[in-house]
């Protein structure tokens, strides 16, 4: 038992908890996934898995995504990123509702499964069945030899390391650095990007390790953010275009931790219904960076204020507008649009893991929740 506890301990590197640990391990995780990959003074990105089965990539009639849980909304931001760099058309599936919903899958459509852990039923089920239909199946795993790994007939590993606590977050911007390491190599390849563009764009990426270690800086501030925030019921997650997955992912990682009540909602869906929740009491978190129709979301924030509803609002570094408006406002460093997903993410995760740990929650274990789930 001793030892046990003191291995833990080590393993933990002097962090309270995994989770703590692996969000902190996010810069060297998501410098790990594109190391020898992307190449930018060369202008090159070079993936094996894409390299050798680029042709089926090219000539896709549209990319189908499969995946559960964190790795659906890893597939919702893939999904604007092939849509918007590479102008492939994409739907992004749950496995499980995939493999019940007799699907329509042609043999000239690529089914990209996306799992932490490989070994989840569902996304098993969902690849096998693509498969059967003739589909082309790639896999993004992060470990390495699990079942999805053999099963699919390629992929790219993210090369997180091993992720620990339950609710998932390196292995989620990891995923997030494979996708655009793809959506990239096929807007290269199909031309819909010029060639400075593109050499740019792998820049802006390389960049993407030190503008997580400059977020990691507001971890203080978040501190006294959940002081404010650990005895709420619910809370709601507001965010647009690249912005709305992770406003469903900020809502997950509350709830899978915390056990407050969270939705995540696209900002402009918020008067079809969320709106009527707006009071004094809920609290209302806003990914409302400067890049992704920051007017738009302006204006979604005076109709929470004007209901007197509490804003946290993740903003870009000197911001003004939305700091004088919101209750408390989370500066991010500035990054090019389609990147922002890896940046806005952190402070999310930071918030819920210390409203979890003020409520005395077990965060690496929560209740009811599995690591991996094998059954259906
Ligand atoms: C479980 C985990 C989640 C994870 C999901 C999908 O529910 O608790 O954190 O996102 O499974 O897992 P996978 O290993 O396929 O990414």
């Amino acid at each position: 038992q001793e030892l046990q506890l003191s291995l833990e301990q080590i393993e933990k590197k002097g962090y309270d908890h995994f989770m703590l640990k692996e969000i902190y391990e996010q810069p060297s995780a998501i410098l790990d996934t594109f190391r020898g990959r992307l190449l930018p003074n060369e202008g090159i990105i070079k993936m094996s898995g894409i390299e050798d089965n680029l042709s089926k990539f090219l000539n896709a009639n549209r990319i189908v995504i499969v995946a559960c849980g964190t790795s659906w909304h890893a597939g919702l931001v893939a999904e604007y990123l092939f849509e918007d760099l590479a102008r492939i058309p994409v739907e992004v599936e749950y496995a499980s509702e995939f493999r019940y919903r007799n699907p329509v899958i042609k043999r000239d459509d690529v089914v990209i499964a996306i799992s932490q852990s490989g070994e989840t039923a569902d996304t098993l089920a969902a690849i096998k069945l693509a498969k059967s239909m003739g589909a082309f199946v790639f896999g993004v795993c992060n470990v390495v030899g699990s079942s999805i790994a053999r099963e699919t007939n390629a992929g790219a590993y993210t090369h997180a390391g091993p992720e620990i606590g339950v609710a998932s977050t390196k292995a989620f911007t990891t995923q997030i650095t494979v996708l655009t390491l793809i959506a990239l190599r096929l807007a290269n390849a199909k031309g819909t990007l010029s060639t400075s563009d593109y050499k740019k764009c792998l820049f802006d990426l390389e960049a993407i390790p030190r503008r997580v270690e400059e977020v990691l800086d507001v971890n203080d501030q978040i501190v006294k953010i959940a002081e404010n925030y650990s005895d709420v019921a619910n809370c709601l997650y507001l965010g647009r275009k690249y912005n709305f997955p992770v406003a469903l992912e900020g809502a997950l990682k509350l709830k899978e931790i915390s056990y407050i009540h969270a939705e995540g909602y696209p900002a402009a869906e918020m008067k079809h219904g969320p709106i009527a929740l707006i009071d004094e009491q809920m609290p209302v978190v806003v990914i409302a960076t400067k890049k992704g129709n920051y007017e738009k979301i302006v204006s979604n924030i005076q109709e929470i204020k004007s209901r007197r509803g509490r804003i946290i609002a993740v903003v870009t570094q000197g911001d003004t507008m939305i700091k004088e408006m919101a209750d408390y406002a989370i500066e991010i460093p500035e990054t090019v649009e389609f990147l922002t997903p890896l940046i806005a993410t952190i402070p999310l995760q930071l918030l819920s893991y210390h409203i979890a740990v003020m409520r005395g929650c077990n965060v690496d274990q929560p209740r009811n929740l599995a690591k991996s789930v094998t059954v259906e």
